[in-house]
């Protein structure tokens, strides 16, 4: 389905074609001033000098071929050369009822169908998740969502941290701890245990008590990294101690990612690309992109154009050790091998910026992609408490991501039991669901980049730019439909009709942009786009609710359009808040 505005342009365009001048004059805008009009078109202005003509004279000669126009109620020519633009109900009536008829709304299949990667989470293995790790699972999942309400194929791998120094580390303390595990045992040729000789308690306990030794003794840190080397040259027991902590870390990752309605459809981590490095750098020293220098292998990344110094992209240690953006090249490697994706994006901190920019040049530069594969960053802010300084626990302390979940879903829970009757667990259920709004909602509404503040009490209100009004929103709209239904009205049986006052023609034309701000928001790899337009949207139908009365509406036919209009707007706020990532209850 074509987009608002361009059906509203070609009508414009054809104008001033019919008047005799270029078509190009007639792109119209949405206006900048709503009090005098709705949409705007500055072409005459334009064209004055070409045509060597007063602005408002060839206004007037288009706004003579639009007298009987089938989009445009009013047009109006104001000096200078203005058009003021206003839209007919028939025209609005018609364009929605293109959307309802169409499954996503108006928003077209791609002409080309593109296999996209979203690498978001990238949790660490075996260290807890944290408030730092909210941003990169609630952004990516909505990305992914976009893209794939876009009509893509696409797929989210978690790109788990699986494979360096810390592990080496656990495997060190664990082996302080309990020597005689048979893991450790080299000459041990049987099967080792199916049990893990840890809990997921146990595993966040070790990570850090082995951090802080290695850092203090340096003996202790050479016993990690010789673990380290061992494991990653492939010694059973380490391996087998390796398999365990990945299947119970893993196992508590999937639980914390589900509260958080986010989910991979690929878990590889650092850890998969392993045996291909070898493979990669031959390649890249065989082509000649990677050179020693002072050591370490590295390829250079600065470009001619660069007003910053950007430092060449380090493939392998002095010691032959892989870093970091070796196993993410590699990834990058196999992802073209497997999937040919057109398109990855990845989702971290913005402190990763220069990373990611050398390792999108290297991969450009040594061919690991292929020209046109679009590489994109998205590198996010930071959540900071009230104080401006990262989020902390009232204590101080680093705040977990199953803490702030769940001191949100309490407060959430208190405002829903406090003064009414209400289920037990209804309340519970619906309290989180609500939780989990204010929460996304309250980092997806800020630009990815930007850091933003977690305010607990402005998250959870239920006014303002929030989850919880979104959602309210929302139940209102079910529940009158609800209401229409008990009072024995059949919502498959109403119909559309024209618009007949000014807060029903917002809401209308809020609706309409739909597919242009998807189409946007999918562009821009920005779920904030999302978020300003169901607000504009909830607010819009909100006016229209407290002007209009619905239910008791005595002409049927225009009841029967105003139920078929919040069926409408129900579907498109549900279907927003679904890439959004959170869901609406029945009621609250
Ligand atoms: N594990 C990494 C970290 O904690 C994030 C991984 C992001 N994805 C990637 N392909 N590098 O910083």
């Amino acid at each position: 389905m074509k987009k608002i505005l361009e059906l509203i342009s070609e009508e414009m365009q054809k104008a001033f074609e019919e008047a005799g001048y270029s078509k190009e004059l007639g792109k119209v805008t949405v206006s900048n001033r709503p009090d005098l009009c709705e949409y705007q078109c500055n072409g005459a202005m334009a064209g004055a000098k070409q045509y060597k003509k007063a602005p408002i004279m060839i206004a007037n000669e288009v706004v003579e071929k639009l007298a009987d126009s089938d989009v445009f109620e009013s047009v109006e020519a104001v000096m200078p050369g203005f058009l003021n633009l206003k839209v007919k109900p028939t025209f609005l009536k018609s364009f929605l009822q293109g959307m309802r008829e169409d499954a996503k709304f108006g928003v077209e299949e791609p002409e080309h169908k593109k296999t996209i990667i979203v690498d978001y989470g990238g949790p660490n293995v075996a260290k807890p998740l944290h408030v730092g790790h909210l941003r990169s699972a609630v952004i990516g999942e909505s990305v992914k969502r976009i893209c794939r309400f876009m009509g893509h194929n696409v797929i989210g791998d978690i790109h788990l941290g699986d494979w360096g120094l810390q592990m080496g580390l656990i495997i060190t303390e664990l082996k302080e701890r309990q020597p005689d595990l048979v893991y450790f045992d080299e000459n041990y040729t049987g099967e080792y245990p199916t049990e893990a000789p840890f809990t997921i308690g146990e595993l966040e306990e070790i990570y850090p008590t082995a951090s802080g030794k290695s850092k203090e003794d340096p003996v202790y840190k050479e016993k990690a990294m010789e673990a380290t080397f061992k494991l990653q040259s492939g010694v059973r027991g380490y391996r087998a101690i390796w398999d365990h902590i990945i299947a119970v870390s893993v196992t508590d990752l999937k639980k914390n990612y589900a509260n958080l309605n986010v989910d991979f459809d690929l878990w590889k981590g650092e850890s998969d690309v392993h045996d291909i490095i070898p493979e990669m750098v031959d390649y890249m020293k065989k082509e000649g992109y990677a050179y020693i220098s002072e050591g370490a292998l590295v390829v250079d990344v600065k470009e001619e154009t660069d007003t910053k110094e950007i430092p060449p992209c380090m493939i392998l240690k002095s010691d032959g050790a892989s870093l970091y953006n070796t196993t993410d090249l590699a990834t990058i490697m196999e992802r073209m091998n497997i999937y040919a994706p057109e398109k990855m994006i990845y989702l971290t901190d913005k402190r990763q910026d220069l990373y990611f920019e050398q390792v999108f040049r290297c991969a450009r530069k040594t061919k690991l992609v292929k020209p046109e594969t679009e590489l994109v960053h998205i590198g996010f802010g930071t959540v900071n408490g009230k104080d401006g300084k990262p989020f902390k626990t009232r204590e101080g302390g680093v705040m977990r991501l199953e803490r702030l979940i769940s001191e949100i879903n309490d407060e959430m829970y208190q405002k829903m039991i406090s003064g009414r009757e209400i289920a037990q667990e209804e309340a519970k259920q619906t309290a989180d669901m609500i939780g989990l709004a204010a929460i996304k909602y309250g980092d997806l509404s800020n630009q990815a980049s930007k850091d933003y503040i977690f305010d607990v009490d402005k998250f959870t209100s239920f006014e303002g730019d929030t989850g919880p009004y979104i959602l309210y929103t929302i139940v209102r709209i079910k529940s009158i439909l609800n209401k229409f239904k008990d009072q024995g009205g059949d919502l498959n049986s109403v119909s559309l009709q024209e618009v007949t006052n000014a807060s029903e023609k917002a809401l209308v034309m809020e609706m309409a942009k739909f597919n242009t701000m998807m189409e946007n928001a999918f562009e821009e790899v920005a779920p904030h786009k999302v978020c300003a337009y169901i607000y504009d949207l909830a607010n819009a139908f909100n006016k229209f609710y407290h002007e209009t009365r619905i239910l008791a509406e005595e002409d049927e036919t225009k009841k029967s359009g105003y139920i078929a209009l919040l069926v409408l707007c129900r579907d498109i706020l549900e279907a927003c808040i679904d890439v959004l990532g959170f869901n609406a209850p029945e009621r609250m």
